[in-house]
């Protein structure tokens, strides 16, 4: 565990001997830190890749990590939507990484045109411009 993470830093000194919490992610048991965010319990843990975009299966981590762009949503406990990077740990805390949604509008994602180009020449064929 923790094998990413600064135990004694130059400038902010030692984190001395924290209390330990133990959390799953993906139904896998990890240990961070009291005070870690899910973000920096993952990252100490080597793991970057908290979800994947929702249309393309891309994987996504934290961006911005206070907590504006929301790039880092995972669900906690169930319930989706928490931002990894401002969300504090807890212990047995379940974790799960967000994936691939099925698209609301569209049966099949994978046929939505790519780009522009491809929606603007689907439009002027004259057919559905999604299709
Ligand atoms: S990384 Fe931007 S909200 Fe978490």
């Amino acid at each position: 565990m923790n094998k990413n993470r600064i135990m004694d830093h130059p400038v902010l000194e030692s984190l001395g001997n924290p209390k330990k919490i133990t959390f799953t992610f993906d139904g896998k048991k990890y240990e961070g830190f009291e005070g870690d965010t899910i973000a920096s319990a993952l990252l100490a843990n080597g793991i970057r890749k908290l979800r994947v975009q929702e249309a393309t299966g891309n994987p996504r981590s934290i961006y911005c990590n206070i907590g504006h762009c929301f790039e880092c949503r995972v669900a906690v406990n169930g319930k989706q939507g928490y931002r990894a990077c401002v969300t504090l740990i807890e212990e047995n805390m379940a974790v799960d990484s967000g994936q691939v949604l099925p698209h609301p509008l569209h049966p099949d994602v994978e046929d939505l045109p790519k780009t522009y180009a491809d929606y603007a020449k689907n439009y002027k064929k004259g057919g559905n411009p999604n299709a």
